[in-house]
Formats: structure tokens, C-alpha cells, sequence
């Protein structure tokens, strides 16, 4: 070992030279190689503090958090702007107190695949619950959101069929495809008129076109009557993920599908448990014929063990305080757009997000790794986006914004972004291996 095929040499790798689809894209003598020159490339990043990634929170994810900081060998308080908690639901008293009653009588999990021992009364209320919700005939409960895409697309589709994806769907989507042996094509991010075109070459194939209500990395909203419309008069389906959605939109929280007055004209919907509900797991709905069928067919359902009964438990309080009382709703939206203000008029770019996911674009890896270094050292925490959640370009910090964030909280963390993205100049990765996939 010593210089890769590729020109990495391991004695002397300068992790400013490399981004991380460099390491996604590697392909070394031996499958572990890669292994090698990614620790070489981490030690690097280590002594020059920029690996911000997998310190350990010591808190509950509130809108201050205790994080143990490697570089200090102790923990430390930051502001926390990362975590999904939109409502504040995973910290509420009544819904920890369903939890804990529920743990006592169910136990800590659900030891058995849903068709086997894994189904319970609690389980079956919750799909009956969601289904209800979202005013359609059936749900089915995954034990995670992206087991839910990753199970629904692979079971519906086949080899030979086209999925035709938003080029910014999340990753759960892209692999739900790819599992299923299909073919993906993708169009523009929300262009109606690039997804005609590809409608047009698909030559009577089965198809599905998929979307997001909210877009997970750039917070903006699908484009759904355009798009709605191209897929009617194609005659395909669409599958519209409402994963940072639900509960945020439409009247009565029912996703971006009910902001439009659209509902009726999606074939199936997916949502998760793991962003507002402040849980874990995730669900999807339609009618009732094609949930049986998922029930049976969908691999990450049938074969892996169910959502833990006590996080059934939650989710249904939250579910019932939600439809009682919006103030969480209310104040998140009061929030986002003080936020989305506060950010513009310093100055950062935050792209078109109409929601509490509000990207602040930074450009290369490079910069990025010196811009989180910096608010990490002023006690922010924020999403640290890079390759392969986005392409390596298009690089960002991504803030979750909270019912529960104070005034103070935010005019602080304005602050700090302001004063780091001044502090930091522009500059690019030098590379001397030019491989990167993704651009
Ligand atoms: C649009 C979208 N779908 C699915 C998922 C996967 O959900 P989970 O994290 O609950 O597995 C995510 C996660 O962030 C997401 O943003």
C-alpha cells in the first residue's frame, strides 16, 4: 500500500485535496482499500478539527443542547438548530408519560416481524389512527421512514418499469428504485415542463413519478397542481413523500398534498414518525386493496422486526394533542419565517425554502469544512450537508427550525453565521485526483 491506482498516497494525504465523493467513488485492488486512505483522510481532518460529525449528545435534543466535544475531551452547550423536533412533540410530558405507560405493558420492543408476533392492538390503533388522518382507507406502519420507500417502490416496481424522480428526492427513493431493478429517470427539480418531456420518451411504460411535499435538504415545496396535472394526462402514478411535511401543512396538518387541495389526486403517500412526531418509523397510506398487497410483499416490512409498541403509544398522544391544540404548529411557523427574514437580511443565502428547513448555502467541501469548524468552536450546531446528501458544489449547513427556539436563540445564531460566512473567504478545493461523480 502505498499510492492507489488512482493517485491517493497514503503517506501523504492532505484532506484539504479531497472532497467526500473522492472516497464514494473510489475503487481500489482489494474492496477495503478505500478503508485505508479514508482513515488517513479522517486522521488529516482530525488534527485540523474539522470533522464536525458523531459527537455524542449527552442532552435531550431541546433548543439547547450538552454535546460532548472530542476536541476539549468534555462537554460543552450549544445552540441547537439541527434536530427534527419541529414541535417539540419528543420532549412533551403527556407524550413520554404514553411512552412510559406503554413500555410498561408492551416491554422495550416489538421482537417479531409485523406478520409474525410483531403486530399489536397499539399497532394496528396507530394505522387505523393515520389512516384516519389522512383520510384514506389504509396505512401501513414501517419501523423506519426510509425502510417505508425503500419497501413501498421496491415491491411495486419491476424491472422493465420507469421511475421518474425529482433529481433532488432523498436517498430512501433513489435506492427503493434501485432495489427493485427498475429504471430511473429523473427531471429538473420542480420543472413541470422537463417532466412532460420525460413522460413523453417513456413509450407506454409502467411508470411512477415521485416527489416530496417539503424538499429535506433545500426546504422548498413540490410544485404538485403543474406536476399533478403532467401525470394525469400521462396516465402515471405519483407517489408524494410528505416526510418533513406532515403536520406542518395544509389546514389540519395533513402534508403539502392538502395545502394544494390535492389529496385525490395522489395514488400514495409516505410520511415518517422520525421529524415532527418527534419519534421513529414511518407510514405509508392509499387504499386499502394496495395496502394489503404491501403488507405482504414489502421486504423491509415483512422482514424486519416491527416499530416498538411504546413508540406506537407516542406517536398516537401526539397525534391527539395535535388535533386538539396548534399552538406548536403556530409558533413553528411564527419561527420560520422570523428565521427565513433574519437570514436573508444578513446577507446568507438560503436558497427558495418556504418552510422550517431552511438551507444556508456555502459552495465547496472545503468551505464548508472550515465554516462548520468555525460555528462548532462558537457553540452551533447545525446540519453539515455534503456529498452524498447533496452534490459536492451545492454544499450547506442546514438549520431545523423549532417551535420551542426563542427570540434569543435565533438572533444568536444569525449572529454566528453571519459573523463565521464574513470571516471565511471563498475558496475551492484544489484537487489533485479529479474524480468526483456528482457535480
Ligand atoms: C424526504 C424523506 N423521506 C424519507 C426519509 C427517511 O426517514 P427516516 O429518517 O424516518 O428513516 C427522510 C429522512 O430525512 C426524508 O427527508
Amino acid at each position: 500500500m502505498g499510492v492507489s491506482k488512482n493517485g491517493f498516497d497514503i503517506n501523504n494525504i492532505n484532506c484539504s485535496d479531497y472532497g467526500q465523493a473522492d472516497f464514494a467513488n473510489f475503487t481500489g485492488e482489494d474492496l477495503f482499500e478505500v478503508s485505508e486512505y479514508f482513515w488517513a483522510f479522517l486522521q488529516d481532518a482530525y488534527k485540523k478539527k474539522y470533522m464536525v460529525y458523531g459527537n455524542p449528545i449527552v442532552t435531550a435534543p431541546v433548543s439547547e443542547i450538552d454535546v460532548y466535544d472530542r476536541y476539549v475531551e468534555s462537554e460543552r452547550r450549544f445552540l441547537n438548530f439541527c434536530s427534527y423536533n419541529y414541535l417539540g412533540y419528543s420532549c412533551n410530558p403527556e407524550v413520554i408519560k404514553a411512552v412510559q405507560d406503554g413500555l410498561s405493558k408492551y416491554g422495550t420492543g416489538a421482537v417479531s416481524a409485523p406478520l409474525l408476533s410483531g403486530y399489536y392492538d397499539i399497532s394496528k390503533k396507530l394505522e387505523d389512527e393515520i389512516a384516519k388522518f389522512k383520510k384514506k382507507e389504509g396505512a401501513v406502519v414501517f419501523p423506519t421512514g426510509y425502510g417505508t420507500n425503500l419497501g413501498v417502490l421496491s415491491c411495486l416496481l419491476k424491472p422493465g418499469d420507469v421511475a421518474v424522480l425529482d433529481i433532488l428526492s432523498h436517498a430512501s427513493i433513489y435506492d427503493g428504485v434501485r432495489l427493485a431493478g427498475a429504471d430511473i429517470k429523473v427531471f429538473n427539480h420542480n420543472n413541470s415542463r422537463h417532466l412532460e418531456k420525460v413522460l413523453k420518451g417513456l413509450n407506454g411504460k409502467r411508470a411512477i413519478v415521485c416527489v416530496e411535499g417539503v424538499y429535506s435538504m433545500d426546504g422548498d415545496i413540490a410544485h404538485l397542481p403543474e406536476i399533478v396535472e403532467v401525470c394525469k394526462r400521462y396516465g402515471v402514478r405519483i407517489l408524494l413523500d410528505e416526510a418533513h411535511s406532515t403536520l406542518i401543512f395544509g389546514e389540519n396538518g395533513r402534508g403539502v398534498a392538502e395545502h394544494y387541495g390535492l389529496e385525490d389526486s395522489i395514488d400514495i403517500t409516505i410520511g415518517t414518525f422520525s421529524k415532527s412526531f418527534g419519534a421513529i418509523g414511518g407510514f405509508v397510506t392509499g387504499n386499502k386493496k394496495l395496502m394489503a398487497y404491501l403488507r405482504m410483499f414489502s421486504g423491509s416490512y415483512v422482514f424486519s422486526c416491527a416499530m416498538a409498541p411504546h413508540t406506537a403509544a407516542g406517536i398516537l398522544k401526539v397525534l391527539e394533542l395535535y388535533k386538539k391544540d396548534k399552538t406548536e404548529r403556530n409558533k413553528l411557523w411564527e419561527n420560520t419565517k422570523y428565521m427565513q427574514e433574519r437570514l436573508t437580511a444578513a446577507g446568507l443565502d438560503i436558497g427558495d425554502t418556504k418552510s422550517q428547513v431552511i438551507p444556508v448555502f456555502v459552495g465547496s467541501d472545503l468551505r464548508l469544512r472550515e465554516i462548520s469548524k468555525k460555528i462548532y468552536e462558537k457553540g452551533l450546531y447545525t446540519g453539515v450537508v455534503t456529498y452524498p446528501a447533496v452534490s459536492n458544489k451545492r454544499t450547506r449547513l442546514r438549520l431545523s427550525i423549532s417551535s420551542q427556539h426563542t427570540k434569543e436563540q435565533m438572533d444568536s445564531c444569525v449572529a454566528i453565521l453571519q459573523e463565521v460566512f464574513e470571516s471565511v473567504g471563498n475558496f475551492e478545493v484544489k484537487k489533485r485526483y479529479k474524480k468526483s461523480v456528482v457535480t
